[in-house]
């Protein structure tokens, strides 16, 4: 059958350089918003990676509290006294009106005691000098709000079809993978996208829905993995890859390291790394375990 486009292998060098260059950027961001997910979201529970709860307490939220309540009971405890935490407590719990907020001396505490940090000049912690800022803390943490969920969708929605949109052009260039299984690949990351930004909003309703965040954030880096990889071994190494077959070109990898690594070489490295192990060993034996040592001897007799 007469090819109806012009596979990857065949493209001229400035394209597979623009493209190798789009995907290789594309990457990379990838990676960075796997990064960014583990320390935005893998922190929600307060402890570090990734778990269902994490994402519950990403979208659904912490019912059973309001933030400013669990903060004053956890990382702000210090910040305050027992009765000033008390007081705002309180306060928080009688409806956070304004008008109490200035007359029961709630304003006055967290100006003295809050402020200092939480001020206009702080990034990335909310600033107490404006009543609506702390207003928004002593609501039910009910997890991502529907504004921020709105804007995180289209967001997300917008830019990530565009990745797909350039990332599954490139891919339909590509010859090895049959034609139904290219549109697999090529469809599937919109259905997984479609589903992962749903997963988010049924989440916020029922945090049974967290498995399907997981589920279709995995099913999207999948297709993307499969694609990302079949489109730079066809531009760059489909010889290898495809005629030869990998056996060969682990036979070429094999033969290359041979004739680097040649037994005569090898043989001085390990002597080498014999003789410095050796003198090392004697340097920590004679002289660093002796010093650290009498540093701790030091330190354990009493003061006086
Ligand atoms: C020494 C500086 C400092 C002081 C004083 C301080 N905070 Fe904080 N606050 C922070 C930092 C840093 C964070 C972010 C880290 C964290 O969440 O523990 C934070 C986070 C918070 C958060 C969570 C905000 C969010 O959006 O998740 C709340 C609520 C909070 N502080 C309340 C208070 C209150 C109430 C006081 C006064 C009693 C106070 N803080 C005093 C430094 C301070």
């Amino acid at each position: 059958m007469a090819q109806k486009y012009i596979p990857l292998k065949d493209h001229d060098a400035p394209i597979k350089v623009l493209f190798t260059g789009y995907l290789c950027a594309v990457g990379i961001g990838y990676l960075f918003a796997l990064v960014q997910i583990l320390f935005t979201h893998g922190m929600a529970d307060g402890k570090f990676g990734l778990s269902i709860d994490d994402i519950v307490y990403s979208y659904y939220g912490n019912r059973s509290g309001t933030v400013l309540e669990t903060k004053l009971n956890g990382s702000m405890k210090e910040n305050a006294t027992e009765k000033q935490r008390f007081q705002i407590i309180q306060w928080i719990r009688d409806g956070a009106e304004l008008e109490e907020y200035k007359s029961s001396g709630v304003e006055k505490i967290i100006e003295e005691r809050c402020t200092l940090c939480h001020n206009k000049e702080a990034s990335g912690i909310p600033d107490f000098s404006k009543f609506e800022t702390l207003k928004a803390l002593t609501a039910e943490d009910e997890g991502a709000t529907f504004s921020s969920l709105t804007r995180v969708s289209h967001i997300h929605l917008f830019g990530i079809s565009f990745i797909f949109m350039f990332v599954g052009l490139i891919f339909s260039f590509s010859e090895t993978t049959a034609t139904p299984f290219k549109c697999i690949a090529i469809g599937m990351p919109y259905v997984f996208l479609i589903a992962d930004i749903l997963s988010w909003w049924l989440t916020k309703i029922n945090p049974m829905f967290a498995w399907l965040v997981v589920f279709a954030g995995t099913g999207m880096g999948a297709s993307f993995m499969f694609m990302w990889v079949t489109s730079i071994l066809e531009m760059w190494l489909y010889q290898y890859a495809y005629v030869e077959e990998w056996g060969v070109l682990g036979q070429k990898v094999r033969e290359t390291f041979a004739a680097i690594f040649t037994q005569e070489r090898r043989d001085r490295s390990k002597a080498l790394v014999q003789t410095l192990s050796q003198k090392l060993l004697t340097v920590w034996k004679e002289q660093l375990y002796p010093a650290i040592k009498g540093l701790f001897a030091k330190d354990s007799t009493p003061k006086g």
